[in-house]
């Protein structure tokens, strides 16, 4: 079976991991021909880009590296492409086109929610493919773990231990925006395991006095700083999320801001000094820590052996305890945010963290 793989949308710790394994599970435990690398995400099948030839030999020393190998972008897809400014055009016949032109038998296609729904929909115009999980966010449905997540929250721990050190030197609130889109996921994990003092995730909207009250109480206590972990998509009780720039077709608006209007309201209230601090693309730079080069590993294995067995139009998934696959009919479009039980909230509520509740 000849390969094809792509990586969609955002760069995430983990991609050349995956690529890495999809290549060697191919080529030497299946005995198929060289994987062909498709260039920019889908761009390369809709413009016809020349793919990458990939061999055990030319995959090595990936494991450790970040981003991807073969480019990406979230701005291409082949149904809804873009053509002119605020122009969009059905290009998915041309992707096909092409995908059949390179001998293509199944796609392999490393991406988040939005790339995976392309996926699907190729599919269900013929083409075979095996989605995985790609994603920093964590909110892909049907999968405990997406990699690249992990890698984020050790970066986002890493900054909150940092900003502890100005924090209790200066007694100053600082407040640190996290990424995550829609879902909580980096804020809750990075926000218990850097001790910040308050985290403020999307599920669970903030009342803003409340908040301020109780970072002020903080501080009557004697706690002479308080650190706040706000994921970029937290909102107030009846309010809207931040958004630095709207959406537009089926492109996700870019989100951003909610940490400096928290900063602003704390400070204006608690008359506390405050800080902000934006981590950005930071979370998903560099390469990948161990538990996500062992996932990616997995996922591409087991990408490959799906395919073998005669599976597709489906994603590998890790459900706590193992790997398997599930229908992308059952991933696409969907959202997975933090649930409202999960016991990682409740261990954050027996400690004391202010959480927007
Ligand atoms: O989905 C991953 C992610 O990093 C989100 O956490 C963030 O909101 C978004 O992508 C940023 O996208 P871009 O790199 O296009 O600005």
């Amino acid at each position: 079976m000849r390969l094809g793989i792509l990586t969609g949308g955002g760069d995430a710790p983990g991609l050349n991991a995956v690529i890495r394994a999809v290549v060697r599970a191919a080529m030497r435990t299946q005995g198929w021909p060289a994987v062909l690398g498709i260039p920019e995400g889908f761009k390369g099948l809709v413009e016809g880009l020349d793919p990458i030839e990939l061999t055990p030999f030319t995959t090595r020393g990936l494991i450790n590296r970040g981003g991807t190998i073969l480019h990406t972008t979230n701005r291409a897809n082949p149904f809804q492409y873009p053509v002119g400014e605020d122009q969009y055009a059905d290009r998915s016949d041309e992707a096909i086109r092409r995908i059949e032109e390179l001998g293509i038998d199944a796609l392999v296609v490393l991406g988040g929610d939005g790339s995976l729904s392309i996926a699907h929909q190729l599919a269900a115009k013929g083409v075979r493919v095996m989605g995985t999980p790609k994603t920093i966010d964590n909110d892909i449905q049907g999968t405990e773990l997406c990699f690249g997540h992990l890698t984020a929250v050790a970066t986002a721990t890493d900054a909150l231990d940092r900003l502890h050190t100005t924090a209790e030197s200066h007694h100053r609130i600082m407040v640190v925006e996290l990424m995550g889109r829609y879902a909580g996921w980096i804020a809750l994990r990075a926000g218990v395991a850097g001790a910040a003092d308050a985290i403020l995730i999307p599920e669970a909207p903030f009342e803003p006095e409340r908040l301020c009250a109780r970072i002020r109480e903080r501080a009557e206590r004697g706690a002479s700083f308080s650190i706040v972990a706000v994921a970029e998509g937290a909102k107030p009780k009846g309010g809207d999320v931040s958004v630095l720039q709207p959406g537009e077709g089926v492109y996700q608006a870019q989100l951003g801001g909610i940490g400096h209007q928290v900063a602003g309201m704390l400070e204006g209230v608690t008359h506390l000094e405050t800080r902000v601090t934006v981590l950005g693309h930071v979370q998903r730079g560099g390469g990948p820590v161990a538990q996500d080069r062992l996932l990616a590993t997995q996922y591409g294995v087991a990408a490959v052996d799906a395919l073998a067995r005669g599976e597709h139009n489906r994603m590998v998934t890790f459900d706590g305890q193992r790997i398997g696959t599930i229908p992308l009919e059952q991933v696409a479009g969907g959202f997975r945010p933090v649930p409202q039980d999960h016991p990682l909230l409740e261990s954050a509520r027996q400690l004391g963290v202010i959480l927007g509740e």
